[in-house]
């Protein structure tokens, strides 16, 4: 007690002091007496301090994460939703959950996945082109990647990978809306995935688990070193149609050694790409067998390596007719890749994890997860032991392995079990650690800090718990913005109330504009296991607030020529087909009497003619698995097979006006055998 009385002398009194000035002034704009309302602010916020036991330190961080009523908040984050399949948007530094975007599986709100043909197509791009029914109703979302202009966030797309199917989405930010699904050609799972070259000429898949190529092609275990292979893709993004142009994409073959999470170089790195490794022992498991289980297997060696790839030069040899098809798709082979030296390995510690090109391009920072440093190497000294062939061997594959000592500049001892690295605006690095749960902030050396100061350790804070990613505001690109940084932790331990033996993940904002980081904002993340996020200042994002025009399909991002514009709506019968033209405004749909006999194939054009921000209307079919969302002038069309004889109501399912429920209908499908439809 006599420490709290003591800790609120020297830090509450000069905030409430702070919180004093306010109040004076909104109470001088008001025409109020200002001496006896200070009184009574000042007493209740500290009766309210006291009585919650808050230090000094919780209501600095209160004050600097409350959002006022009306405020928007300064940064967005793009996250991963891990087994969700989706990405999440979420506001900095309030941590308030501002959306869901629907990308690989389903999701109701959205409409998306429900009947409405823009999204069914979209999840039926994304299927395994092997087999049949190989629908995914999931998907295993790990990196996004904003694009990018001049290595800086534009704001203008998101890609997301799916690790558990190989699969790379495009998000437009202006409607934040999924536009485009692929399956990867020739690969089954991904990790290093999504990043983006300096002006997102290619959106990069790196592979993980080494399979046969093609995919689809068996090759047993026995013949892992000759058959299994990893993979990098580089999927060429067509800013202007905002889609991956897959005619101009291609693969690179690599090694069977699990590639792991990659990264583009930028600046003076510019044209080349990295991707980290973990299996270079090309272990093949087996514990049952009595063979060393995979995660011994694949950490006998003390290094595995970074691959280092020269985009550039590979889109060259893919223009020149070098790469082979397969699956119809360019691939240029490991041979290839080594005869034409675009590929080279550099040795990395032990299970390396996170790989990540400073601000400025020239450095690499890779971590080990079994190691304590952060391993540093310098673009400098790796173009000039590529130009001397200094080489310390090559691999089975007689891929050239760059000599360590010659392209290492630092090592630094940072704590047992470094993953992930994000910079600041400062010359600082913040790198996540795993095992030892906290955030490690250093300084990097030339020409950010010289002499002593240069990649040694400054402090770290712990987190809890279990930290894999981290992001920093615009912490991967050639210009962060330093202030916060968010540690994305794996486990929650006891920060939140218990819920079951599932727990939420947990999201830690962490200050990192003062001298000394300071923990700010607990947030639970109990939707799947976000696993990276980007962070982007909110300005410059330019998202439209309805559609630009009455008619509008997200899809093609256009107004849709099949679209109902108001005084057109009809039923149009053609044989078993009936196409009804429908609209939506608050509050009827028009018509709302949908009359089709069993079997039809019914197809509903049907469009939000509201242009007021906020009148979302939503389009379900009880009984039939129906439910569209239309924004304010969506175009939506919906295709079903009348094929359950009866009377089916349908609805808006959002609660757009005060005579939302009556903004409904009545779909009628008169059985086979019975009486003749009215018409
Ligand atoms: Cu429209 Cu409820």
């Amino acid at each position: 007690m006599k420490n709290f009385q003591y800790i609120k002398m020297v830090f509450l009194i000069p905030l409430l002091v702070l919180a004093f000035t306010a109040c004076d002034m909104s109470n001088k704009e008001q025409g109020q007496d200002p001496q006896v309302n200070d009184a009574n602010v000042a007493s209740t916020a500290q009766e309210i301090a006291e009585a919650r036991g808050l230090s000094p330190d919780d209501i600095t961080a209160a004050l600097k994460t409350y959002m006022p009523t009306g405020k928007y908040d300064e940064y967005i984050m793009l996250s991963s939703g891990g087994q969700s399949g989706q990405v999440y948007v979420i506001g900095v530094p309030s941590m308030r959950l501002l959306k869901t975007i629907a990308v690989f599986t389903p999701e109701p709100w959205q409409g998306y996945g429900y009947g409405s043909k823009e999204s069914m197509q979209l999840l039926k791009d994304g299927e395994m082109p092997i087999g049949e029914n190989r629908e995914l109703t999931w998907g295993d979302t790990h990196h996004p990647a904003i694009s990018e202009t001049n290595g800086d966030y534009d704001g203008e797309f998101l890609f997301i990978d799916d690790k558990a199917n190989a699969r790379v989405a495009v998000i437009d930010l202006r409607d934040f809306e999924t536009k485009q699904i692929i399956k990867t050609p020739n690969v089954i799972t991904d990790h290093g995935a999504t990043f983006v070259t300096p002006n997102t000429e290619y959106v990069i898949q790196g592979s993980q688990y080494a399979t046969p190529i093609p995919y689809y092609e068996y090759a047993d275990l026995d013949e892992y070193k000759e058959k299994y292979r990893g993979m990098v893709t580089l999927f060429k993004f067509d800013r202007g149609k905002g889609r991956i142009d897959m005619s101009n994409s291609f693969q690179i073959e690599l090694p069977p050694y699990w590639q792991d999470l990659c990264d583009a170089g930028k600046k003076v790195s510019e044209g080349w790409l990295v991707c980290g490794s973990l299996n270079s022992e090309m272990a093949t498991g087996g514990i049952e067998d009595g063979n060393p289980p995979f995660e011994a297997g694949a950490s006998q060696r003390d290094m595995d390596y970074l691959h280092l790839i020269d985009w550039k030069k590979a889109e060259k040899i893919v223009k020149e007719g070098k790469a082979k098809k397969i699956n119809g798709f360019d691939v240029i082979s490991l041979q290839t890749a080594v005869d034409d030296e675009i590929l080279y390995l550099i040795p990395e510690p032990k299970s390396p994890h996170g790989a990540d090109f400073s601000p400025d391009g020239n450095y690499i920072v890779v971590s080990g997860k079994l190691d304590t440093h952060v391993t540093v190497y310098g673009f400098d000294k790796i173009t000039k032991a590529i130009q001397d062939k200094n080489y310390e061997g090559r691999d089975h594959y007689n891929v050239p392995i760059l000599n360590f000592n010659d392209v290492k500049v630092a090592q630094v001892n940072i704590g047992l079990g470094p993953l992930h690295t994000q910079f600041d605006n400062k010359g600082n690095a913040y790198t996540s650690v795993f095992i030892e749960s906290t955030m490690a902030k250093w300084k990097l050396g030339e020409p950010y800090n010289t002499g002593d100061d240069a990649w040694t350790l400054v402090e770290k804070i712990p987190v809890h718990y279990n930290i894999g990613h981290l992001v920093c505001a615009e912490g991967d690109t050639v210009d962060p913005d330093g202030k916060y940084c968010v540690a994305l932790n794996k486990w929650s331990i006891d920060r939140f109330s218990p819920v079951g033996p599932l727990h939420p993940q947990n999201f830690q904002l962490i200050d990192i504009s003062g001298d000394k980081m300071q923990l700010l904002y607990d947030m639970p993340f109990g939707i799947g296991e976000p696993h990276y996020v980007q962070m982007i200042k909110a300005d410059k994002l330019k998202p439209w607030l309805i559609y630009p025009e009455i008619g509008f399909n997200p899809l093609t991002m256009s107004k849709d020529p099949n679209a109902t514009m108001p005084g057109d709506e009809k039923t149009v019968r053609n044989g078993n087909n009936v196409d009804v033209y429908m609209t939506a405004i608050r509050s009827h749909f028009y018509p709302e009497h949908i009359r089709v006999k069993e079997g039809d194939n019914v197809t509903i054009h049907i469009t939000s003619i509201e242009q007021a921000r906020d009148a979302t209307h939503g389009f379900a079919i009880d009984g039939y698995n129906i439910n569209l969302s239309l924004e304010p002038g969506e175009s939506s069309t919906v295709e079903f097979k009348a094929d359950k004889p009866g009377v089916y109501p349908f609805y808006c399912s959002e609660f757009c006006s005060a005579l939302h429920l009556e903004m409904a209908g009545y779909l009628l499908v008169e059985p086979k055998s019975g009486k003749t439809a009215k018409k």
